[in-house]
């Protein structure tokens, strides 16, 4: 495999666009001793990206956000993006500095790993900047270490993940898939969503240890049959996320007395993700769901969508 870095000269920044994902299944097993869930999901790139931009420091790691969602991130050394900067200065021992700033466009804490994007954008944006000689599968394995979404981003298009959803495997999938999305207002904390779902899902002994993703979803995807793919999305994770937030209720049922071919709320939520039959449906789906004000915000986005991409 190439090194990313090769025939690069000195750079003074790179920028890297990075897609959402949302899942169209997610499979969840029983709690390991690490404290994570045994998962099985399928990761789909969506149209929503964020940009981060590495650019040139003699020294130091420093991180920036901007953008109107920027107010709802937390300090600089709980950026995931930050940390992953860290862990490649220190695992390749570059002694320069680097830079970062976030183009915030991802939903915060709803359900699109928004967080391990940005790390994902880092990963790649500063191992051009620095030249350290990685290739893909070197940050994908790092990007693992930082959070079991992190290495989805890098990879894009559609994605089985297993373990705790890190371990990837490309999946086949045919023609474009055409979504609407509504965000909610306010964000869920993963963790929060999983104990809930461990509340609500009773023993562990219930749950299989190794689960699975659906067969006749993944048959549907190679297939490019829309409408059965809508039929077939499915989230464990849905219930408990719909706990927390119940007016994720209502508009998944708004969306799907709109048309939607299916309605699920993305990963941990609270992010709803509506398949619709093509461009123009989904047009139609976003004006109805706007209007019956059942979202904080309506977007449009198709997928798959390639991983982080250098820009320049
Ligand atoms: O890996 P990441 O830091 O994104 O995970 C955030 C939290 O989500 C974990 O600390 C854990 O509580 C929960 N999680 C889980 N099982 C997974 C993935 C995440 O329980 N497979």
């Amino acid at each position: 495999m190439t090194s990313l870095a090769e025939s690069w000269g000195t750079l003074d920044q790179v920028r890297v666009r990075v897609p959402a994902k949302i899942n169209l299944a997610l499979c969840v097993g029983g709690r390991r001793p690490d404290g994570y869930h045994e998962l099985a999901t399928i990761f789909h790139a969506v149209s929503i990206y964020d940009e981060v931009t590495a650019i040139s420091a003699p020294t130091g790691i420093s991180c920036e956000v901007n953008g109107p969602l920027a107010d709802r991130i937390g300090s600089m050394e709980d950026n995931l993006a930050y940390r992953a900067a860290c862990l490649l200065r220190d695992e390749y021992g570059v002694s320069q500095g680097v830079h970062l700033t976030i183009d915030k466009r991802i939903p915060v804490a709803g359900g699109m790993a928004g967080g391990s994007a940005d790390a994902a954008g880092a990963l790649l944006a500063c191992a051009h900047l620095w030249q350290v000689g990685a290739n893909q599968q070197d940050l994908l394995a790092l990007a693992a270490r930082l959070g079991a979404d992190v290495p989805f981003p890098l990879m894009g298009g559609c994605a089985v993940g297993l373990g705790r959803g890190e371990t990837l495997t490309p999946a086949l999938s045919r023609g474009v898939f055409h979504w609407v999305l509504a965000f909610a207002a306010t964000g869920l904390a993963t963790p929060d969503v999983f104990a809930r779902f461990d509340q609500l899902a009773g023993t562990a002994k219930s749950r299989p240890a190794r689960p699975e993703v659906p067969r006749a979803l993944m048959m549907a995807l190679v297939a490019g049959q829309t409408d059965r793919v809508g039929g077939l999305l499915v989230n464990d994770l849905q219930a408990a996320a719909c706990s927390l937030n119940p007016a994720l209720r209502a508009t998944l049922a708004a969306g799907r007395e709109a048309g939607a071919l299916g309605a699920i709320v993305s990963g941990s939520g609270p992010t709803i993700a509506f398949l619709a039959a093509d461009e123009p449906a989904a047009t139609d789906l976003a004006v109805d769901l706007s209007s019956r004000g059942v979202a904080h915000e309506v977007r449009l986005a198709t997928g798959p969508v390639p991983g982080a991409t250098i820009m320049g």
